[in-house]
């Protein structure tokens, strides 16, 4: 029985149960053992862990959403964070590069200005960054960004204000503009208060501004796809044809790198994604190598991977496709498989599977985020940015 059921189930059915679902799983037309598939990945637990120096308070919370949604944080009074990161598009953009400062308009259709380097990734579960198959996290240590190279939500939302790219712009040196956007909010008494109200004391500071963004964000969570329903015992949640795809899924090879809870082991692997940019973009260790991305909420985070190359889940399916297959065409000019991560490199897929592994990646999505667009922010600046 082991084959079609997880350990999450396990833990819940009673013994008689169990009995009825050995019977049905014998007369499925069963793939190969390919294990419990509860042993890499798993439903996300119902709540989400605070690190013990920024514990929840709904105040911070409050705050947390006007800065994010505020231009004021920008060097030009123009982007906020959620400019790239925006409840219609997942809190994503779906653009492949993400446009910044001096740029027009939201989503696909923004468009001018600087432009960042990387396709943004989505900030849905992002609080669950760094979650191994167990549950286990450290919030304070949440690896974030396609290269792993920034800690915790705290940790990450200092690095846009600070990117000439994204937030900063030229005319203000990176050295200065905290402390800019710091004098900016003490000029506002709506702000004033608010901070007074989340940290009990008037003092603005950066941590205080990181504190409360991320805890904002600690509360933007989808975490009741059908798969994660199934995973904690309602067996009717995936139909026959989605199980089939979870196996292939574990079978072909993909949980070896996309596993627990967020489908993501959270560490850098090359696996010969195609440059679009002129100097290609080596990733933090100068050899290619990225960050595994959660499939989570694929349905809104398109287009995909590091540099946005794939728009839609048949192209990256095809990619893999054609690797498995050996074909050097669809590798990175500057990866030879032989520096393909081995799990790379062991990959089998045929065309049956794909169309089944679309099918479970699809019961990934929930679209019960947090959509809430606040009405004015303190600055009174237009709210979001440049976005209209
Ligand atoms: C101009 C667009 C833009 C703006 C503005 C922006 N971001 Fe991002 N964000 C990105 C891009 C692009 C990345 C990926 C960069 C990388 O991996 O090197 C990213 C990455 C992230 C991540 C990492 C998610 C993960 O799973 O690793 C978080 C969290 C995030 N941004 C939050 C914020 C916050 C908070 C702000 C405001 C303080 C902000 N962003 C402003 C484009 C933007
Ligand atoms: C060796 C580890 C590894 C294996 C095996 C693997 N992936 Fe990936 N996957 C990654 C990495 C790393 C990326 C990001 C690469 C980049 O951006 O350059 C990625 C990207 C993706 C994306 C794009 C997600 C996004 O938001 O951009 C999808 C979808 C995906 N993989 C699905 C699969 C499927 C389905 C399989 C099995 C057929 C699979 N992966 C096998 C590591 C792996």
């Amino acid at each position: 029985m082991i084959y079609c059921n997880s350990k999450n189930v396990l833990l819940v059915i009673a013994s008689t149960m169990a009995i009825f679902w050995l019977s049905a799983c014998q007369d499925e037309d069963m793939l190969p053992a390919v294990g419990d598939p509860g042993e890499l990945i798993s439903a996300l637990p119902e709540t989400v862990q605070y690190p013990i120096d920024n514990p929840y308070t709904v105040e911070k919370e409050d705050l947390g959403r006007l800065l994010y949604w505020d231009p004021i944080l920008s060097g030009t009074k123009d982007v906020a964070c959620v400019t790239c990161h925006h409840p219609d598009f997942g809190y994503a953009d779906g653009l492949k590069f993400s446009q910044g400062v001096g740029a027009n308009g939201l989503g696909p259709g923004r468009s001018g200005g600087l432009r960042t380097m990387r396709n943004a990734p989505t900030v849905i579960n992002a609080a669950f960054n760094g979650i191994d198959n167990n549950g286990f996290y450290d919030p304070a240590l949440s690896p974030m960004f396609w290269d792993n190279r920034a800690e915790s939500l705290e940790g990450q939302a200092l690095l846009p204000m600070l990117s000439k790219e994204e937030m900063r712009g030229g005319a203000i040196a990176e050295g200065a503009i905290i402390d800019t956007i710091i004098q900016r909010l003490y000029a506002i008494p709506e702000y004033v208060a608010k901070f007074e109200q989340a940290f009990g004391s008037n003092d603005i500071n950066q941590d205080r501004i990181l504190a409360a963004i991320a805890t904002f964000e600690r509360g933007i969570i989808a975490n009741n796809s059908r798969f994660d329903r199934y995973m904690r015992g309602d067996l009717n949640a995936l139909s026959g044809f989605e199980i089939e795809g979870m196996n292939a899924f574990i079978q072909v090879g993909c949980a070896d790198c996309h596993s627990g809870p967020m489908f993501s082991d959270y560490k850098l692997h090359t696996i010969g994604v195609q440059d679009n940019i002129n100097p290609p973009d080596r990733g933090a260790t100068n050899t290619f190598d990225f960050r595994t991305p959660t499939l989570r909420n694929l349905s809104v985070t398109g287009p995909y991977m590091h540099n946005g190359i794939h728009e839609t889940l048949e192209e990256v399916m095809e990619f893999y496709e054609e690797i498995a297959e050996g074909e050097d065409d669809a590798l990175n000019s500057n990866v030879s498989e032989n520096q393909l991560d081995p799990e790379m490199q062991d990959l089998q897929l045929d065309d049956d599977q794909i169309n089944e592994i679309i099918a479970f990646l699809n019961t990934l999505n929930d679209n019960s985020f947090d959509k809430t667009i606040p009405t004015s922010v303190p600055s009174g600046l237009p709210v979001g940015g440049n976005i209209d």
